[in-house]
C-alpha cells in the first residue's frame, strides 16, 4: 500500500526522499509526492500522477533544496489517483503524508468545514492536515496539535507531518500501519519499513501500535497513545533485510521464483534436523498439540491458499480438525471459537489489515495464536503468541511466489509435529516425511528446468481470454493459486476449481478456445483427475497437464502441452507444483508486456480493509 518517508537532514533531502520511495515501490502505488521546507520556512510540494519517474521529472524542472521533508507513494482508496489527490496534503501550517484509511473523515470534514477550514482534495487524508492545522491555528505547538488530532481519528493509519514553523522537526504516528524510525548521524528518518531507510541507516526503532514520535536532527522522542514518553528498542537490521537487488533478472518475480530452492533450504534448516530426521520446533510452545480440539487458519490471497493446502496436511498427519477462512470474512462473521483451539495466521507481510484484525479477535477471545510470517518485525509477528517465521527473505514482486512455498514448508513441518504429538504419526513416519522435505531444494531446482517449455507455452496462454485450473486434494489449492497468479499479473481471467466440481457447472465453459491447466501429480486421486481431463478433451478443451514422470507415462489424453515434474512423494508435491504455475503466469505476463512486479491496482501489503 502507500509508502511513507520523512527526513530531518543536513543536506537537501528531495533526492533522498525519492530514492527511498523507490525502495517502497513494491508496495504498489499510483501517484507520488514530496514536500520540503525551502529556505525561509516555505513549505513547497511536488506531486505527480503515475510512476516515480514522473515525480523525478517534475523535480528536475523545479528542484527543491530543503533540508527537511516528507515523501509518499499513494495507492488510491478515496479519490482518483490524480495530482491533486496525491500526497503530501498541505495547508499553510502543515503538510502530511498518510498510509491507511481515516474511517470518520466525513464527519471530521463536515465539522472542520463548519469551523472555517478549506479543503482542496477528495481524499480522506486531507482531513488530517486540516485537523492539525485547526489545532495549530488555536495556538497548539506542532507536537501537541498532532497529539490532539490523533485522538479524533478513527481507522488504521501511519502518518508523517512537516511544519513550516520548525525546520528541525518531522512528526510521525502509527495506528494499524507500520512506521519505523531510523537513527542517523546528525540526521533522523521515518519510513514505512526498514527497506525505505536502508540507504541511510541500519539502526531502526519500530514504533508500537498507537505510538507517535517527534524526530529532530539530534534524536527522537517517542510517545505512546496516552502521550507518555516511552522507550522503544533500537534494532540493528541485518544486511539481508536490505537485499532488494534484481540481480541479473528482468523482474523481481523471476528472481524470487528462482530463489526458491535456496530459501526453502534456509527455511527447512530452521524446522528440521535432517541428520536425526526429526522436526525441530521451539522447545516450549504456548499450546499443546495433543490437547487441541481445532485449528483455525486465517489468511488472505496466496497466504490463504497456503493455509488451504496445510488443511490437508493437518487433517492427514495429525487428524486435527481444521477450519479455514479468508480474513475479511472471518473477522466479521464473529465465529464461535473452540475452547481448546489454536488460531494460525499466515501472512507474507505481517501487516495485512484483515488478517491482523482476525488475530486480534482471536486473542480477545482467549484463543492461542500463532503466525507464519515472512517479515519478522511486522505487527502480526509481534502480536501473535508465537511466530513461525518463513525465511524467504524480502519479497518485492507483488505476486507472491517464494513466500508461498516457504509458508507451505513451515506448515508442513507444523503438521508433522502435530501428528507426532497427537500420536497419529509414528517415529518412522516422521523420518520418512522429513526425508521427503529434505529433498525439496533439489526437486525445486529440477522443477525450474521446465522453464523453456513453459515460456513457449506462455505464448499460447497469452492468446486466451479465460483459463481454467483444475486440481484434486492438495493440488486443488495449487489450482486456485495458479489462477490467482495468472489473473493478477497477466490480467487474463482465470479460475481454479476442484477437478471433481467440473461437472457441477464449470464444464459449460469448455470449448476449443479454453485452456485448462490440470495439476495432477501421480497420487491416489490421479485416475479421477484423468477422467476429468477426458471430459475436457471430449469438449475440445486444450489441456495443459502438469504431472510427474509416472503421471505423464500413464496419461491417455491429448494435451496442448505436458509439463513433467520429477517423481516425488505426494505429500510434498504442492510445494514443487507451485513452481510451474508461477512460471506460467510470469512468462504469460512478460509476453503480454504487463508490469509484472507492480501489476495494476494491486499493492504488496494490503493495510486497508
Ligand atoms: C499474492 O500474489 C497477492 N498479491 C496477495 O493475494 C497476497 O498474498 C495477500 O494480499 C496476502 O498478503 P500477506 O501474505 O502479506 O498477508
Amino acid at each position: 500500500m502507500c509508502g511513507i518517508i520523512g527526513i530531518v537532514g543536513r543536506e537537501p533531502v528531495a533526492g533522498h526522499l525519492v530514492d527511498s520511495l523507490k525502495r517502497l515501490e513494491y508496495r504498489g502505488y499510483d501517484s507520488a509526492g514530496v514536500a520540503t521546507l525551502e529556505p525561509g520556512g516555505v513549505l513547497t510540494r511536488r506531486r505527480a500522477e503515475g510512476k516515480l519517474r514522473n515525480l523525478e521529472a517534475r523535480l528536475a524542472k523545479e528542484p527543491l533544496v530543503g533540508l527537511v521533508g516528507i515523501g509518499h507513494t499513494r495507492w488510491a482508496t478515496h479519490g482518483a489517483p490524480t495530482e491533486s489527490n496525491a500526497h503530501p496534503h498541505a495547508t499553510a501550517r502543515v503538510a502530511i503524508v498518510h498510509n491507511g484509511i481515516i474511517e470518520n473523515f466525513r464527519e471530521l470534514r463536515d465539522e472542520l468545514i463548519a469551523a472555517g477550514q478549506v479543503f482542496s482534495s477528495e481524499t480522506d487524508s486531507e482531513v488530517v492536515a486540516q485537523l492539525v492545522d485547526h489545532h495549530l491555528g488555536a495556538g497548539l505547538s506542532p507536537e501537541l496539535a498532532v497529539a490532539a488530532a490523533l485522538k479524533r481519528l478513527k481507522g488504521a493509519f501511519a502518518l508523517a507531518f512537516l511544519f513550516p514553523a520548525d525546520d528541525d522537526l518531522v512528526v510521525g504516528a502509527r495506528r494499524g500501519s507500520p512506521l519505523a524510525v531510523g537513527w542517523g548521524d546528525g540526521e533522523m528518518y521515518l519510513g514505512s519499513d526498514a527497506l525505505a531507510l536502508a540507504p541511510f541507516t541500519d539502526r531502526i526503532t519500530y514504533l508500537e501500535e498507537g505510538d507517535w514520535v517527534a524526530i529532530r536532527r539530534g534524536g527522537a522522542v517517542i510517545h505512546d497513545e496516552t502521550d507518555a514518553v516511552v522507550a522503544r528498542p533500537l534494532t540493528v537490521v541485518s544486511a539481508s533485510a536490505f537485499q532488494v537487488d534484481r540481480g541479473n533478472y528482468r523482474h523481481f518475480m523471476a528472481k524470487e521464483i528462482h530463489e526458491q530452492p535456496e530459501v526453502i533450504g534456509h527455511t527447512l534448516a530452521r524446522y528440521i534436523d535432517l541428520a536425526a530426521e526429526r522436526i525441530r520446533l521451539p522447545a516450549t510452545l504456548p499450546f499443546d498439540w495433543a490437547k487441541l480440539d481445532r485449528l483455525t487458519i486465517v489468511a488472505c490471497g496466496t497466504a490463504f491458499y497456503a493455509g488451504l493446502t496445510a488443511k490437508y496436511w493437518f487433517e492427514q498427519f495429525a487428524r486435527l480438525p481444521v477450519e479455514i477462512d479468508v480474513a475479511s470474512e472471518f473477522r466479521y462473521r464473529e465465529p464461535p471459537l473452540a475452547d481448546n483451539g489454536l488460531a494460525l495466521f499466515v501472512s507474507q507481510s505481517g501487516e495485512t489489515a484483515d488478517t491482523l484484525a482476525s488475530l486480534r479477535y482471536c486473542k480477545a477471545h482467549g484463543l492461542h495464536t500463532a503466525a507464519v510470517v515472512n517479515v519478522p518485525t511486522s505487527t502480526i509477528a509481534r502480536e501473535a503468541e508465537i511466530v513461525f517465521p518463513t525465511l524467504a527473505g524480502p519479497e518485492i514482486g507483488v505476486a507472491s511466489t517464494k513466500a508461498f512455498t516457504c509458508q507451505l514448508v513451515v506448515m508442513a513441518c507444523l503438521a508433522i509435529a502435530a501428528g507426532k504429538a497427537r500420536g497419529r504419526l509414528s517415529e518412522a513416519e516422521e523420518h520418512t516425511l522429513v526425508r521427503a522435505l529434505g529433498e525439496l531444494p533439489g526437486l525445486l531446482a529440477r522443477a525450474l528446468k521446465a522453464e523453456p517449455k513453459i515460456e513457449r507455452l506462455a505464448r499460447q496462454i497469452a492468446k486466451a481470454r479465460d483459463v481454467i485450473y483444475l486440481g484434486r486434494g492438495s493440488s486443488f489449492p495449487i489450482a486456485l493459486e495458479g489462477a490467482l497468479k495468472l489473473k493478477e499479473i497477466s490480467y487474463i481471467h482465470s479460475e481454479g476449481y476442484a477437478a471433481g466440481e467440473l461437472k457441477h457447472g464449470p464444464i459449460a465453459l469448455i470449448d476449443e478456445t479454453m485452456p485448462v491447466v490440470v495439476i495432477a501429480p501421480h497420487d491416489r486421486t490421479y485416475e479421477k483427475t484423468v477422467s476429468n481431463m477426458q471430459e475436457v478433451a471430449a469438449r475440445g478443451g486444450r489441456i495443459v497437464l502438469i504431472t510427474c514422470e509416472k503421471g505423464a507415462a500413464e496419461a491417455s489424453v491429448p494435451t496442448l502441452e505436458t509439463i513433467v515434474m520429477p517423481d516425488m512423494p505426494p505429500e510434498i508435491a504442492p510445494v514443487v507444483y507451485a513452481v510451474p504455475i508461477q512460471m506460467l503466469a510470469y512468462h504469460t505476463a512478460v509476453f503480454m508486456g504487463t508490469d509484472v512486479d507492480q501489476p495494476r491496482n494491486l499493492a504488496k501489503s494490503v493495510t486497508v480493509e
